[in-house]
């Protein structure tokens, strides 16, 4: 099957080389006006210059759509989210509107552990339905990839429910879908003065299984005072690597506790949230290899500081953008508002937001080769914007829907 989508008023971030960016590189999206883009068989094999398709494409294919007046661009890559998940705690956001404490309303039993008692009773195909059409609402938002966590089971049978719905979500979806074990979310109440016990637990008994069935890409741990020590986080990891597992981790959300440092040392692929970070922190990070995908519509939830999105770009720091969907801290899955909220409250370029949530969350899942960019070879994932007059306007009009359809694979969803 051949497409060829003609009269793109600006075909968005068009690259030949696939580089993660950082520092000013950032802040350079390639856009081409008046454009072609040719799409044979679910994948971009060719785009220019509308003024020059005679010449490229001597013999045009039937099937053509019109995007006058349109953007076309990547869909976006959500490398950060906890997607499968049972029930909804919106009872949790009114306590805290009426002022209650986190510690409060986990001494009530809300938090990862409320979600995490949910999760038990729920059947593997009901966790399954609910995520699929959260699959599908957040596709039609423009999002074309997605990572998933484990991290609401706790147990291994839980755990292993969580993780074989994601492998069927992959098994099913058009969506490019990444898996990440979280088994280290929290200490179920068990094991509260315990550690080592669940920690053997998740490297004895949990990794061996998952492993053998294939079901995690990455693993990741919650490294914060009250979670999971740097000490204790390492020692996961380093069981995960045995296993081909690399680090995607969760850290610096509320404090700085030497988890930075430990990251990197372990080659971690990214560290996400990074709301509270040390001068030193932010100078280790932008000297290495590893990712900082920052959270923003999880600091807007919870009424924290934002990340330091301009002193890491500055810095030299490779930075994504990705939404953290879950029930708890980030109840939204709209990389839309992701992208307009991380320009107007952490004074990111427009440019520097999309390239961030797309091509930089591309590599923060490692499928830059497929997705995250429009170049040949690629999967034909994008986004038909509403007309527009310019794609600062995407994060600038925020909360407004402006992606008129969505194409996954080639084909509109
Ligand atoms: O990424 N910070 C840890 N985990 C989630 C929130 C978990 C929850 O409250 O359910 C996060 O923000
Ligand atoms: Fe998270």
């Amino acid at each position: 099957m051949t497409t060829l989508i003609v009269n793109i008023k600006g075909l968005v971030n068009v690259r030949s080389e696939n580089k993660l960016l950082r520092d000013i590189e950032l802040r350079e999206l390639p856009i081409i006006e008046n454009a072609f883009l040719l799409i044979e068989d679910g994948i971009i094999s060719k785009w220019g210059l509308m003024e020059n398709l005679k010449q490229e494409i001597p013999v045009l294919p039937k099937d053509q759509i019109d995007a006058t007046g349109q953007f076309v661009m990547p869909t976006w890559c959500d490398s950060h989210t906890h997607m499968v998940f049972a029930g909804s705690r919106e009872n949790e956001f009114v306590d805290k509107i009426n002022g209650l404490s986190y510690a409060e309303i986990a001494a009530k039993g809300g938090g990862i552990l409320n979600s995490a008692n949910k999760l038990q009773y729920a059947s593997e195909d009901e966790l399954f339905n609910a995520a699929w059409e959260r699959l599908i609402a957040c596709s039609k938002l423009g999002t074309g990839a997605v990572e998933i966590k484990s991290g609401y089971g706790l147990t291994i049978e839980a755990e292993l429910k969580m993780l074989r719905v994601i492998k069927k979500l992959k098994e099913k979806s058009n969506l490019t879908i990444k898996s990440t074990f979280l088994g280290a979310h929290t200490f179920p109440q068990q094991y509260k003065e315990n550690h080592q016990g669940y920690i053997d637990e998740i490297t004895k008994n949990m990794l061996p299984v998952i492993a053998n069935e294939n079901l995690a890409d990455y693993i990741d741990v919650f490294c914060e005072s009250g979670f999971f020590s740097v000490e204790e986080m390492e020692q996961i990891c380093i069981a995960g690597l045995r296993y081909g597992l690399k680090p995607k981790l969760h850290i610096n959300q509320l404090n700085s506790i030497g988890g930075i440092e430990s990251a990197i040392k372990m080659n971690a692929i990214s560290v996400d949230h990074l709301e509270t970070m040390t001068e030193k922190d932010i100078a280790d990070l932008s000297a290495s290899n590893t990712i900082g995908t920052l959270l923003p519509t999880a600091a807007f939830f919870l009424r924290m500081q934002y990340q330091p999105a301009r002193a890491l770009i500055n810095g030299g720091c490779a930075i994504a953008l990705a939404s953290d969907f879950n029930p708890g801290s980030s109840p939204s899955f709209n990389m839309n508002f992701v992208v307009a909220l991380s320009c107007i409250q952490m004074k990111m370029l427009p440019q520097e937001a999309i390239n961030s949530a797309t091509i930089n969350g591309a590599f923060a899942m490692e499928i830059q080769d497929e997705l995250g960019s429009i170049s040949i070879g690629k999967k034909a994932n994008l986004i038909f914007t509403q007309p527009i007059n310019s794609i600062e306007y995407l994060p600038y009009a925020f909360g407004t829907n402006l992606i008129e359809k969505v194409m996954i694979k080639g084909e509109f969803i």
